[in-house]
């Protein structure tokens, strides 16, 4: 991306923060939010006995298995999170590890980020070169139809790509805490690859070495998604798969928005006190061949209340080729993707934005014949 051009940040048009949108008490939203009407969403207008009827993504408690003793007997809980793996891509765990405190104490700062004046955040202002920074659209086509959020994206690891000084100085205690979480984050995601890994028929230290052992990637984005005067007619995020190894999310409680894709309907998640989300993600469908699938979904936003979201993304060494796994590639069942690196895996989305799973889709019409 050598030619991004220093006009409007790199960016094609003007950067509109969704926060002063909001803010600024509009009726209604501009044309450049709203999605054809095919896209939008049927905002939940039943009652709430039929939400409550609905289904939810599995929700597995971690407990006996990371602190129970070793004669627990795991055969129930990892079928549960195989089964969950391959059903849905998604599934919730309580008892995972990770500080209750400290999740609500980083949502809280979070909060108090996107609180301050929309000056103070300008400052970390990002571009689509490596997108760090506070930014408010994926994808750099003109004219393109934008999700109602803004986010703050940062590095976590490898270690030469963290930089303290692009991430927000205030509010005070934020930098520190961000460490924290990423670190305890990172520790809950080793475990979940080894879980993965045996469910899949795989030694456990198998897809952690295939995503470069101990020079993986971790992101964080955190999501804001201001409440909005006419949520029926926009997404908070548009339909699409993560695009990296796994991704951790901590929603606010209770709050309902993210919703996962099951066959030919959505699914509105509703997070279980203390939970944290896990879904599969791009490079784990292609390591896997398929056999775990990285699901859509996407996010509603309401006009009553602005969102936040925490999205931590555990990726692969981004220089090294991402293909199925030998060990899953049987006559039966030949490789289903072509090789890539996650660095050039990335570049689609960074241009394009959200699209639905056409990713990875496209890496099967790049397969050698
Ligand atoms: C994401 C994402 C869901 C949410 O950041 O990739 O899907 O609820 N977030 O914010
Ligand atoms: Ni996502």
């Amino acid at each position: 991306m050598s030619s991004l051009s220093p006009q409007h940040g790199g960016w094609p048009e003007p950067i509109v923060r969704v926060q002063s949108l909001s803010e600024s008490g509009v009726s209604t939203i501009p044309n450049q939010y709203i999605k054809p009407p095919s896209q939008r969403p049927s905002i939940a207008t039943e009652p709430q006995q039929v939400y409550d009827q609905e289904p939810n993504i599995p929700i597995i408690d971690l407990g006996d298995l990371l602190f129970g003793d070793d004669h627990i007997d795991s055969t129930i809980i990892m079928n549960q999170i195989s089964e969950a793996c391959r059903e849905w891509g998604f599934l919730q765990v309580v008892n995972h590890g990770v500080s209750l405190e400290l999740m609500g104490r980083i949502l809280q700062l979070w909060r108090q980020f996107f609180s301050l004046p929309i000056e103070e955040k300008q400052v970390y202002a990002n571009t689509p070169l490596t997108y760090e920074g506070y930014g408010s659209r994926l994808g750099v086509e003109k004219g393109a139809i934008l999700d109602w959020n803004d986010y703050f994206f940062l590095y976590y690891l490898p270690y030469f790509l963290k930089d303290h000084d692009k991430w927000p100085f205030l509010p005070t205690l934020l930098r520190e805490t961000v460490e924290e979480y990423c670190g305890q984050l990172v520790k809950l995601s080793g475990t979940l690859m080894k879980l993965f890994s045996i469910n899949l028929g795989l030694g456990e230290d198998r897809l952690q070495k295939a995503f470069g052992g101990d020079d993986i990637g971790a992101c964080l984005r955190a999501n804001f998604y201001p409440k909005c005067p006419q949520p029926d007619l926009t997404l908070g995020l548009s339909p699409h798969s993560d695009p990296g190894g796994m991704t951790i999310l901590l929603p606010e409680a209770h709050d309902a928005g993210l919703q996962v894709r099951q066959r030919d309907s959505w699914v509105t998640v509703k997070a279980a006190p203390g939970a944290l989300i896990i879904n599969i993600c791009d490079q784990i469908q292609v390591l896997s061949n398929a056999k775990y699938k990285s699901v859509e979904h996407r996010v509603v936003v309401n006009s009553a209340k602005n969102r936040l979201s925490l999205a931590f993304f555990y990726n692969p060494k981004s220089d090294i080729p991402i293909e199925p796994l030998k060990e899953l590639v049987t006559p039966d069942c030949p490789p289903l993707y072509a090789p890539m690196t996650f660095d050039q895996y990335r570049l689609y989305v960074r241009m394009k934005g959200p699209k639905g799973k056409s990713q990875v889709e496209s890496l099967k019409s790049l397969q050698r014949s």
